[in-house]
């Protein structure tokens, strides 16, 4: 990514106190609220940790595959990642998933300890290949036992649990039928019929569902161009709506919510021009608009996508938008980072398009903000700025279900002083508390990614986002000092870092 340097904070001051007002007046206008970066500097900074109400979910998030281990264990069947990770090269060390953190036999050890740091909502995803080894009837028992004892052992800590039914792991099975499972015409009947059997086994207990995590992510990530990642995301769409469908028509008298988790970044504009304002809402529409106004907003893709993409952009039947528009009771965030947005340069017509030259925005990243260890920018800011774009598009409860920082640890001492997530998670929450208190955004919990270390994808076990430490050796779990803040901060003792 580009940096852009900024000479002087005091004329883009200005200019940001000028653009409030305007955003404001755009605000009241129905547009979306979105303004240019600018340090939160002044009396805010030094204003009150914002109050929280009893009812705010603090919580945590974790994932199958990233976390639970036997592989082999309780006639589980493979998923991609089996197989992905079994290829030498695919992941950082050679590492894999077989015991991951071992989360599989140490569960009890594992909600203990959620329990003891008064974390008491805790998302997870559920693996497809535990309940149905090769993505279909029949059910393995044994799975459904698995997950029926960890929600019991969650329910007895009074920990709330909120889960994730498709975080990634596709049944290899599944996979192998055409190469890519998302685009089988018959995914959405399979993921619903697999759907119907988790909410049937654990809905009396679960009550927020979510049917998968960021299909931005299945969409565009390790896919081709063309017109690849608008079929899947439209095949994830169905999916997710008909399990909606499913839920709420069979298990109404569950009295639960369901909805979809959907990362973004928060997209500012590079300056007020209007070339800018529309690349940063060019951003949000191809990133997040692209699933959320199927479900919140009417049940169609944006008419910008709609523009740009031609016939690439499948389309809907009056019926699929019908039972895709609010088939969610939520909004749910995957969000880790901030970008400062202006016009592409694809040239025009692209011979062979992809994801990136049909979005054709410049995301750059300022000099001063610093990065994690995955190289991503830190910016607090950006978790205001994102909640304040929601909340002026679509009138739904919000949930952050993912926000955390991987941090360069190389040992066990220097882990445990992870001060610098602390204040991480101590900064966006405080912007978070912002947009709650200050602009009256209906935002209802915030989740950590991640309460363990584990096996962060194709980075294998060398980035480290856990409040807790986990040896790969031995597996003992040491936690670091931002759990112990969080503690603080969920027991409402102190928030002083
Ligand atoms: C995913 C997690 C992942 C985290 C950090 C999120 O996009 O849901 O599975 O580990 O980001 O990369």
């Amino acid at each position: 990514m580009m940096a852009i340097s900024v000479n002087s904070d005091i004329p883009r001051l200005v200019m940001f106190r000028c653009f409030v007002l305007f955003a404001n007046v755009f605000v009241a206008a129905g547009a979306p609220w979105i303004y240019p970066y600018a340090p939160d500097v002044g009396p805010d900074k030094s204003d009150p940790f914002p109050v929280f109400p009893d009812s705010f979910a603090f919580g945590a998030s974790t994932s199958a595959y990233q976390i639970e281990g036997g592989w082999l264990s309780g006639g589980k069947g493979f998923s991609i990642w089996d197989a992905f990770s079994h290829i030498p090269g695919n992941i950082a060390n050679g590492d894999t998933g077989d015991v991951a953190i071992d989360h599989y036999n140490r569960f009890h050890e594992d909600v203990l300890l959620l329990q003891r740091f008064g974390v008491k909502h805790y998302r997870f995803s559920i693996a497809w290949t535990r309940i149905m080894p090769t993505g279909v009837e029949p059910v393995n028992e044994q799975g459904v036992k698995f997950y029926n004892d960890l929600i019991n052992a969650l329910i007895d800590a009074g920990i709330t649990p909120y889960v994730t039914l498709f975080h990634s792991d596709m049944p290899l099975a599944l996979q192998l039928r055409n190469g890519n499972a998302f685009l089988l015409p018959d995914f959405p009947k399979l993921f619903s019929d697999y759907a119907r059997v988790v909410f049937r086994s654990f809905g009396d207990r679960v009550k927020t569902w979510f049917t998968f995590n960021e299909p931005w992510c299945s969409a565009v990530l390790g896919t081709s161009g063309g017109e690849v990642p608008y079929q899947i995301a439209h095949s994830i769409l169905l999916a997710h709506a008909e399990a909606v469908a499913v839920y709420r028509s069979e298990f109404k008298s569950q009295l639960g919510a369901v909805g979809i988790v959907l990362n973004t970044a928060h997209f500012f504009p590079g300056s007020t021009h209007a070339e800018d304002v529309a690349s940063a809402l060019r951003s949000y529409d191809f990133n997040f608009n692209w699933f959320a106004q199927p479900i919140y907003g009417g049940g169609d893709y944006p008419d910008v996508m709609r523009r740009s993409l031609g016939q690439r952009l499948p389309t809907f039947t009056a019926e699929q938008r019908k039972k895709l528009n609010g088939s969610a009771d939520f909004i749910a965030i995957n969000i880790y980072s901030a970008s400062i947005n202006s016009p592409g340069t694809t040239p025009f017509p692209d011979p062979s398009p992809t994801f990136w030259s049909d979005i054709n925005v410049t995301s750059a990243t300022l000099s001063s903000w610093p990065t994690s260890d995955m190289g991503w920018a830190i910016v607090p800011e950006g978790m205001r700025g994102l909640l304040r774009y929601l909340s002026s598009m679509y009138k739904y409860p919000i949930y952050i279900t993912e926000n955390g920082v991987a941090l360069q640890e190389t040992s066990v001492e220097s882990a445990v002083n992870d001060t610098s997530r602390s204040q991480f998670i101590h900064d966006h929450i405080k912007e978070l508390g912002k947009a709650l208190t200050v602009d009256n955004v209906d935002v209802r919990g915030y989740f950590v990614w991640s309460i363990f270390d584990n096996l962060e994808w194709g980075s294998g076990f060398t980035k480290k986002f856990g409040m807790v430490h986990v040896d790969h050796s031995t597996l003992d779990r040491t936690p670091k000092h931002s759990l112990y803040w969080y503690k603080s901060l969920i027991d409402g003792d102190d928030f002083v870092l």
